[in-house]
């Protein structure tokens, strides 16, 4: 009999993931926002001819409700809009709409604060199942899954990556500026890195720099500085974006700039960035030790922590 391939056997006895959040039993319970209607979860579907579900052929955001108020709404609402308007997906609301849908949700739930939605729209259901945009003619379908979420991820031991062969592509291919439901690019480096006994990819642009991870934005610290890629190729991540204005105005020296894996494991610190955990630090790349503390990051991190922290809550008051 032959070995079952989806199981690989160098998964680490240690599970860990950049989106970990503490379990919630109200998690269970939740109300779906589904087209206008609440739908309790087991019951929160769409059709097998929607074009997200054939295609990959929707955008999404991922956001934060902290005191009741969504951390940087316009910024992801800019990314939203932008990725739709680029592919020609009607939305079929405006920015209070999607607010007054997010609120509605939030309500349904009872929840003003540590939460992490997910809001979803396709190009909607499909009269045939095959791929032309025009047979998508019943408007979009937007979902918006929200839950209980208090990010774990930072916590213990940090984040193990590995550099996968899976790279990101040219912009004119799919450019990773899409937010896309199709992340199959992404999911490829993720089972990489997994497959190595990692938690998350590091992923290189075509010309062999250090680029991003399949889930996050990527940024090392040498002697003070704070170094990302130039922002070609990878997704434009609202965190990566605060972190390098909050770097610009506390007089952290920022470069946004091609870099290798030498200058990569020389780092004296390496951490990524997302909506879901802020600054998540790296303990550990292909095997080798960042930084001077074993649970990774280092008095950098801390204080772009301190100051992200301080800007969500400014935000959000
Ligand atoms: C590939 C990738 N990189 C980075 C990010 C982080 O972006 P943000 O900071 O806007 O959550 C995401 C999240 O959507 C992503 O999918």
């Amino acid at each position: 009999m032959l070995p079952d391939q989806t199981t690989p056997d160098h998964t680490p006895a240690e599970h860990k993931t950049t989106h970990d959040a503490a379990d919630d039993p109200r998690n269970e319970t939740l109300l779906i926002y589904v087209n206008g209607e609440m739908k309790p979860k087991a019951e929160a579907k769409v059709s097998v001819y929607d074009s997200g579900f054939m295609l990959g052929d929707g955008m999404w955001e991922g956001m934060r409700l902290y005191n009741g108020k969504w951390a940087f709404f316009d910024e992801h609402m800019d990314r939203l809009f932008e990725s739709c308007k680029a592919v020609s997906l009607d939305i079929g609301m405006d920015r209070a709409g999607i607010l007054d849908a997010l609120t509605m949700t939030a309500e349904a739930n009872g929840m003003t604060h540590d939460v992490h939605c997910r809001l979803m729209v396709t190009r909607g259901v499909k009269v045939r199942p095959f791929q032309h945009p025009s047979l998508s003619r019943s408007g979009p379908t937007v979902v918006i899954i929200m839950e209980h979420s208090v990010p774990t991820a930072s916590k213990g031991r940090g984040i193990r990556l590995a550099t996968v062969p899976q790279v990101r592509g040219l912009p004119m291919s799919q450019d990773a500026k899409y937010n896309s439901h199709s992340k199959l690019n992404c999911v490829i480096a993720c089972l990489q890195a997994e497959q190595a006994g990692a938690d998350e990819g590091l992923m290189l642009d075509p010309h062999g720099f250090v680029n991003t991870t399949n889930a996050c934005n990527f940024f090392i610290v040498r002697k003070g500085q704070v170094w990302t890629s130039t922002g070609d190729y990878c997704m434009n991540g609202v965190t990566r974006q605060k972190v390098i204005d909050l770097c610009r105005d506390n007089g952290i020296p920022v470069l946004e700039r091609n870099y290798s894996l030498f200058d990569t494991y020389g780092a004296d610190e390496a951490f990524l960035t997302g909506t879901h955990g802020g600054q998540t630090p790296v303990a550990e790349i292909d095997g080798k030790p960042i930084g001077p503390r074993p649970g990774g990051g280092g008095p950098v991190l801390d204080r772009i922590r301190a100051l992200y922290k301080d800007l969500v809550a400014k935000n959000t008051a």
